[in-house]
Formats: C-alpha cells, sequence, structure tokens
C-alpha cells in the first residue's frame, strides 16, 4: 500500500546552524491518526513545517499519494491536500466565524467561493458532513478557545484538505475540550481523513493515536502501532531513561502559615466580579493545588497574589504582612516567584540573550555586579551552570531566547525562577508543552524547593499535575473555592470533575 506521505532522508538546517532534522524518513499511512511525540527540541514542528511548506529541507525527499513533491509555500502544500493548524490561531477576532471562514478561502485562486450564498451552502453541507459545531454568527472574540480551534480545523476542511496536521493542538485545551476535539478527530478519521498529531501529554496519546512516531535529536527513533507501547515505554524512548509518572512522596514537615488569603474579591474593569470572598492559607513545605477549567477566576487570582493587580476587597498576606496593592517588585524582594501562565507575554524579553533572560532578576545585586558594573565571567559561568543543571538545550547562552523550543523556553523560565532560593512559589501551568522528561524535571524542582520548606501554590487545568504534586486541593468555580480536599493520596481526577464542572460542591 502506497503511503500518503512519504518522507525520505530529510535534513534541515537553520540560518543559525542548527541541525533540527538529521536525515528523518517517515511513512504516514491513509486515514489514520498518526502521532509524533519528542523531547522538546526534537524537530517536531520543523518536520511538519516542511510538510506543509513552510520550510524548505536542505536534503531529502518528499512524496504525497505516491507522486514527488517541492513545496515553496503552503500554497503548493494545500493544493496536495495538506492542511496545518498551528498552535497560534490565525483568526481575525473581530470578524465573524462566518467571515473568517471566507477570508481563509481567496476566491480567485480556488474560484470556489464566488458569492456568499453558494459559500453558506458549502459550509452548512459540510458542518453536517463533519459533524463539527461552530456558531457561524458569533465574533471570534466571543468564544472560548476550545471553540476558535475548531474554527481552525473548519477552515482547512474547507479547502478540501485530507491531510491534517495539529501541531500540540491540546496545549492551550481544558481537559474537556480536548476530548470534544477527540470526538472530531475521530469522525474525521471514519470520514476518510489522515491526521498528523503532536503533543506532549501521552494520555492523549494513547488515547487518540493509531500509530507514533517517536523522534530524539532530529531523528526517528522508532514508528509503532499504539498498541505495542505503554505510556512508559514512550516516555523511556523519547528521553532515554525511566520516567516517573506517581504521586511525589508527602512532605516530612509543614511549617508556619506564609500565604494568607483572606476575604478576597475582585471586580474586573468591565465590573464582572471574578472572584468572591477566597479564603485559604498556605504553610511552609506544602503544594496546594488550585484545580478548575480555566476562567474560572485562577488567572486574576495569581495575577493578584503576585501584584499584578489589586483586590477589590480583601487581603493577602506574606509572613504575616499585608501585601495586597503592592508592586511586583516589592513582592518579589520578599521571597515570591512567579512562573506565568503566558510564558511569551509575561516570562522572557524574547530578544534578549538566553543568559539575559537566566539572570533578568538578579543582575543589579553582587555578585552579577560590583557597585554598578556587571561581572560578565560571573554572569556567564552561572548562566551555563543552569542551563546545565535544568537541561536547557540550546547551542549557546549568547542565543536570544526566541531561537528556542517552546518547551525550552519554558524551562528558562522555571530555571530563573526556581534557582532564586524562594520562599513562595506561585506556579501557573508550569509543565504546559514541555516533555515528559522536562516535566518530571519541574516537578522534582518544585518538590525539592518545597522541602526546603517553601510554600508552593500551584494552579493548572492539568489534573494530573495537580494529584501528582499537591499536599491539599482546592477547586476554583466561577470565581468561588467550592471544595477543599485534605487527603490527596486517594483522589482521583473523577473525584474533582463535578465541582470544577459546578455540578457539585461542597459546604
Ligand atoms: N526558526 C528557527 N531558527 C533557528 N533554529 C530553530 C528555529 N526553529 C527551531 N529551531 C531549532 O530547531 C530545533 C528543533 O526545533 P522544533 O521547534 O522543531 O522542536 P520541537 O520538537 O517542535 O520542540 P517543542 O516540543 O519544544 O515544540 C531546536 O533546537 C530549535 O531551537
Ligand atoms: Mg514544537
Amino acid at each position: 500500500m502506497d503511503a500518503q506521505i512519504s518522507v525520505r532522508d530529510i535534513v534541515k538546517v537553520y540560518p543559525n546552524g542548527v541541525v533540527a532534522n538529521k536525515k528523518v524518513s517517515l511513512d504516514i499511512q491513509e486515514k489514520t491518526i498518526h502521532a509524533i511525540v519528542g523531547e522538546n527540541g526534537a524537530g517536531k514542528t520543523t518536520l511538519t513545517k516542511i510538510l506543509f511548506g513552510l520550510e524548505l529541507p536542505q536534503e531529502g525527499e518528499i512524496f504525497v499519494k505516491g507522486k514527488k513533491v517541492h513545496f515553496r509555500s503552503p500554497i503548493d502544500a494545500i493544493k496536495m491536500g495538506i492542511g496545518m493548524v498551528h498552535q497560534h490561531f490565525m483568526l481575525a477576532e473581530n470578524l465573524t466565524v462566518f467571515e473568517n471562514l471566507i477570508l481563509g478561502i481567496e476566491p480567485t485562486k480556488f474560484k470556489i467561493f464566488l458569492d456568499k450564498k453558494t459559500a453558506k451552502e458549502k459550509i452548512l453541507k459540510y458542518i453536517e458532513k463533519y459533524k463539527i459545531d461552530i456558531p457561524l454568527e458569533k465574533k471570534i472574540k466571543e468564544l472560548p478557545i476550545g471553540v476558535k480551534q475548531r474554527v481552525e480545523i473548519f477552515k482547512a476542511l474547507l479547502r478540501d484538505v485530507d491531510i491534517l496536521i495539529l501541531d500540540e493542538p491540546t496545549a492551550v485545551l481544558t481537559p474537556q475540550e480536548a476530548e470534544v476535539l477527540f470526538e472530531s478527530l475521530r469522525e474525521l478519521k471514519n470520514q476518510g481523513e489522515t491526521i498528523i498529531f503532536i503533543s506532549h501529554k501521552l494520555k492523549e496519546i494513547k488515547a487518540i493515536a493509531d500509530v507514533i512516531t517517536i523522534m530524539r535529536d532530529g531523528r526517528v527513533i522508532s514508528t509503532n502501532s499504539n498498541e505495542e507501547l505503554t505510556q512508559h515505554d514512550i516516555a523511556r524512548l523519547m528521553v532515554g531513561r525511566e520516567v516517573s509518572f506517581e504521586r511525589v512522596e508527602e512532605p516530612k514537615e509543614i511549617g508556619k502559615v506564609v500565604l494568607t488569603v483572606k476575604n478576597l474579591t475582585y471586580t474586573n474593569s468591565e465590573r464582572i466580579k471574578v472572584l468572591k470572598n477566597i479564603n485559604f492559607e498556605v504553610r511552609e513545605g506544602e503544594i496546594v493545588g488550585i484545580a478548575g477549567v480555566e476562567g474560572n477566576g485562577q488567572t486574576e487570582l495569581v495575577e493578584l497574589i503576585t501584584g499584578l493587580k489589586t483586590p477589590t476587597e480583601g487581603e493577602i498576606r506574606l509572613f504575616d504582612e499585608n501585601i495586597s496593592g503592592k508592586s511586583v517588585r516589592e513582592i518579589r524582594t520578599r521571597g515570591l516567584v512567579h512562573i506565568p501562565e503566558d510564558r511569551m507575554k509575561n516570562g522572557v524579553a524574547e530578544k534578549a540573550k538566553l543568559k539575559e533572560n537566566l539572570i533578568s532578576d538578579r543582575y543589579y545585586k553582587p555578585p552579577f555586579s560590583n557597585k554598578g558594573a556587571l561581572n560578565y565571567n560571573y554572569i556567564d559561568s552561572e548562566a551555563n551552570r543552569l542551563v546545565k543543571d535544568f537541561n536547557i538545550i540550546t547551542q549557546s547562552i549568547e542565543n536570544p531566547v526566541s531561537s528556542l523550543s517552546g518547551g525550552n523556553i519554558q524551562k528558562v523560565i522555571v530555571t530563573r525562577e526556581l534557582s532564586s532560593n524562594p520562599k513562595v512559589i506561585i506556579a501557573s501551568q508550569p509543565a504546559r508543552g514541555i516533555d515528559v522528561g522536562s516535566e518530571e524535571l519541574v516537578h522534582n524542582f518544585i518538590k525539592e524547593a518545597r522541602d526546603k520548606k517553601c510554600a508552593v501554590l500551584l494552579v493548572s487545568a492539568d489534573l494530573d499535575e495537580i494529584l501528582k504534586l499537591s499536599t491539599r486541593v482546592l477547586v476554583i468555580y466561577n470565581g468561588e473555592i467550592v471544595k477543599s480536599f485534605n487527603e490527596v493520596s486517594t483522589l482521583r481526577a473523577e473525584d474533582l470533575g463535578p465541582y470544577m464542572l459546578g455540578v457539585k460542591r461542597g459546604d
């Protein structure tokens, strides 16, 4: 049987000399969901960009449906029936779904949409065919992220592609939204689509993939059917060692209260009360997990604690001092660090060098600088040490952060925040977009900080992460803490679900 896509000995060297694909060969069969997994920087995105005509390889051959192709742009790829949904959506926020769908297709090139009526007919036909639920008259900006993604997928389908590439489509989705996406993908497969799926969530890979290809350091190291591999096998092949998914051991000693949130209320600029009378404490040596579907007030809660926003009512106390309304700098000097949920917005200066990002919170202090003069030798040796200790994959600390892969950028932030000997860690989705090996590393660093009596607040939509790390779990729904669980070792994701969805609430 001819494969839908055959890739032979692809080599990709970026202008900066990074060899991202080192003779990659791969066959993708028709009507399968083919997962590609691998560590951050393994070359997955590069390979899919080549398949979609966004990057040109230096060597190798690509065959699509038996025909040798030379893609110079996505237009060439689309003509051969290949579509790609990017992680960062490319929809016009102020237009409706319908307007975005017809925008996405240039009538002159495709001669499909000569008028709106024909367009609408085709769209309705495809909605029925693919059983994809999208609100045509709503504006994009009014839609939750999972629905925006459905629009992106639908836009690709409208171009009559039969091969769909999805690069980390679930990284930004809640578990509930991911489930809906998987239903659609299964339906698409039944309709004859071939799907290439990249994800770091091994549970998802096991749930959805027919075939699993593992990449490491620019090479394909194996391709197997799903049944041939367990989650542990995949992790081991990816990172070259055993990875633990077990719950971390309980803290030895829980000390005094470090962080107190008292009667905290926040009303946003649209006069919506997004947090309502929140109360909790975090003690030395414990990890308090906040579980919830994203968008239930977690973002604001973290912004209030870290000084990015000021409470409407109530107070936040750090070591018996009211810090509500204090600046980010003032709060940080008291030993509170923050791993932000949006790494590009609040986490790094993209154009700055890797080493500058690693020390941006401490360069003005000795021994990084003395009497205002920077100590470059010390800065370089310290940056190199951090890169090594935290396993950040890069050629040089002189490279801009933007040249790192997504997961490695996340590691830069975690490294900087956790290496400053914090007393309190506010961690939002700390493992988002990073590979299982790095995730374990980040989790171990958080656990080690806990064992050094650090107080940790962990906010995550990933229930496996919450259940693995937390000493106690609070569930947030619609701006309120609706339930608290003090015993986590026997807790399961299913126990949290009804509270997260607002179906149940505690006392
Ligand atoms: N535009 C670019 N210029 C230079 N180097 C790049 C560029 N894009 C990626 N790289 C490098 O190529 C390598 C492979 O990156 P790629 O984005 O393909 O990895 P990935 O497997 O998708 O990783 P992740 O899981 O973190 O998304 C990395 O070392 C990365 O730093
Ligand atoms: Mg990638």
